[in-house]
């Protein structure tokens, strides 16, 4: 095995995110903040040959668990070559997507080996669903995610909770997670990325969710697990969990060991940190990436790509200049 992908800060590196593509179906404005956004040219993106090359060499440097991200990764015409190529690796394979497309995956996700998927849903009311999204899949999404966990998938639900727009409906989705032992939901603080309008007061925090759990459920904190990005809790006699995603109030970094591909072959050594390393060029001139890579995780900030934190100023000026989210895959 090649040498392990370690940081200054003693951190090994062994969950890579590689996005697919920065396309999506959905128009979530705080993830693609402009309707008619510039896509990468197709030219610009990874081939399927050569995600799995450099899915192979990361796993060689100490990669155990591979998440497919986008845009959503399910739009790209090849995205079952790629899962079944990737579902070879001595790796875990999982994916996060808005799940539209995923009854044309199911056999592909099992003969690969995929166990778990995270699903993106904000509101579990229709007319909202289009209001965030832009678009008209509610029942899509909902329907699918019955049916992966009626196939026997294990699946998350990424709800971004946004003061004013989703952020009554938490109970709502905390009283799914009663009756369905596979089924997990994550409360995500909303984040700053380019263009879309972050701001402290859209923020619902860690310490205001769990208030407004604690009105309606009694539950546990669970012992967390290393690397998680969640802290995590279990509605009393409940079947599933529900944790909370505090990047912004709470942030998780000492224990971060996340390595990002863009969909453009660029490496990312954390989400908010703007320095990124171009591994598909000199791929496709046929040289060796592992020096590039650990130099480029040489260069890792302890916390937030190095940023001193988030306050609006930071969030018009430092966080402006990172790509949207949708580019970078979350
Ligand atoms: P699990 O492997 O199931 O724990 O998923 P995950 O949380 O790593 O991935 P997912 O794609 O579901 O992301 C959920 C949310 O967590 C998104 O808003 C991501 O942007 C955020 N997230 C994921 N990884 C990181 C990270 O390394 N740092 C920060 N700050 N946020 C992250
Ligand atoms: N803040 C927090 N989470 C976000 N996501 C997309 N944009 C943001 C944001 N601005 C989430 C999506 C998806 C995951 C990969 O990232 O909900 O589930
Ligand atoms: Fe890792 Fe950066 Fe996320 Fe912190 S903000 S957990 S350093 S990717």
């Amino acid at each position: 095995m090649s040498q392990p992908i370690i940081d200054t800060f003693g951190r090994k590196h062994t969950y890579l995110r590689i996005s697919l593509t920065d396309k999506c179906n959905l128009r979530c404005t705080y993830c693609m903040p402009q309707e008619d956004m510039q896509f990468m040219p197709s030219k610009w993106l990874m081939q399927a040959d050569e995600i799995r090359t450099l899915a192979e060499i990361f796993v060689e440097m100490g990669v155990e668990k591979i998440r497919l991200t986008g845009g959503e990764p399910l739009i790209r015409k090849d995205a079952h070559r790629i899962i079944t190529e990737l579902g070879q690796l001595p790796a875990s394979l999982t994916l996060t997507t808005n799940a539209v497309f995923i009854d044309q995956f199911i056999p592909v996700l099992k003969e690969s080996g995929v166990k778990s998927l995270n699903v993106s849903l904000d509101t579990l009311r229709e007319d909202r669903f289009k209001a965030i999204t832009k678009r008209e899949h509610f029942g899509k999404t909902l329907g699918h995610i019955r049916m992966l966990l009626a196939q026997g998938f294990v699946v998350k639900i990424n709800m971004v909770v946004m003061r004013g727009i989703n952020d009554d409906e938490v109970n709502d989705f905390v009283r799914l997670t009663i009756d369905e032992p596979n089924l997990h939901v994550r409360f995500i603080e909303f984040m700053p990325f380019k263009g879309n309008q972050w701001d402290m007061s859209k923020i619902v925090s860690h310490a205001d969710l769990l208030t407004q759990i604690s009105t309606e459920f009694d539950f546990d904190a669970i012992q967390p697990e290393q690397n998680d990005t969640a802290r995590r809790y279990h509605v009393n006699g409940a079947g599933g969990t529900f944790g909370v995603i505090s990047t912004v109030t709470q942030p998780f970094c000492d224990g971060c060991n996340r390595i990002r591909l863009t969909a453009d072959g660029k490496l990312k050594n954390c989400l908010f940190d703007t320095t990124e390393a171009d591994l598909l060029t000199p791929l496709r001139q046929g040289k060796d990436v592992r020096e590039l890579i650990h130099q480029h995780f040489y260069k890792k900030h302890f916390a937030h790509g190095g940023h001193a934190g988030f306050s609006e100023q930071q969030a018009k000026s430092e966080y402006e200049t990172n790509r949207e989210m949708i580019a970078i895959g979350g």
